[in-house]
């Protein structure tokens, strides 16, 4: 399973890539926002440091307008992944996009036939939000299975990039499923290492250990 991370936070973002747990990233407006830096400027740093796709995000909401932003947001660097947002124009600027070999990662879906439609206008990527469906009491792990099965019935090559994770669980339960990627923030990467029992495990061992009066180096 392939690990974006999901963030503006250069810092956050090197820690784990110089782990090799960074496949991808990707950003969107509210990241950029709460990074505080420019989106050119971030999403150039970004790429530098990331060899794999790094998704930045269109603002328009007319076909025309979200093409001219995604052709623009491309030219930071190779690594570019477009990403636009699920609306009829969306779709548009995905196979405009797409068809000048853009990658493009189709984002905000909530229901499988979005994703189907993402799918056929060659979108790389589909990002189903699975914490958000989640917060109005629906099942954001559903979608992701549902649009399993149905890009594997027609051999679709668009990735499921599992968006919106809130859990360790959330990450654990998409690989189960088989999403192709998951998008997640550092700290819920970072918490996949916790374990009560390696904590307690740790301190019964340095506790046995101080006994032996000992020292390896
Ligand atoms: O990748 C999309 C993601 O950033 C949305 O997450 O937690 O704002 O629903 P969240």
């Amino acid at each position: 399973m392939k690990f974006f991370v999901d963030t503006a936070d250069v810092a956050a973002i090197r820690e784990l890539n110089d782990l090799g747990m960074v496949d991808g990233v990707t950003t969107n407006p509210s990241l950029i926002l709460k990074s505080g830096r420019n989106i050119l400027e971030v999403t150039k740093e970004i790429c530098d440091m990331v060899s794999g796709p790094v998704s930045a995000e269109v603002v328009a909401s007319e076909a025309k307008e979200m093409i001219a932003e995604g052709l623009h947001l491309a030219q930071i660097a190779p690594n570019i992944a477009v990403k636009v947002p699920l609306t009829w124009d969306g779709l548009t600027a995905c196979k405009a996009l797409a068809s000048e070999g853009h990658k493009v990662n189709v984002t905000l879906c909530f229901s499988p036939a979005q994703a189907l439609l993402a799918a056929k206008a060659g979108a790389s990527f589909i990002s189903p939000f699975i914490g958000r469906l989640d917060d109005i009491h629906l099942d954001g792990l559903d979608l992701i299975e549902d649009i399993r099965v149905i890009y594997d019935n027609y051999d679709y090559r668009t990735e499921i990039l599992a968006a919106s994770i809130r859990s360790v669980n959330h990450v654990i339960d998409c690989a189960k499923i088989g999403a192709d990627v998951v998008t997640a923030p550092p700290a819920i990467i970072k918490a996949m290492a916790n374990h009560v029992l390696t904590d307690k495990g740790l301190e019964q061992f340095n506790s046995d250990w101080a006994k032996t009066g000992q020292k390896i180096l």
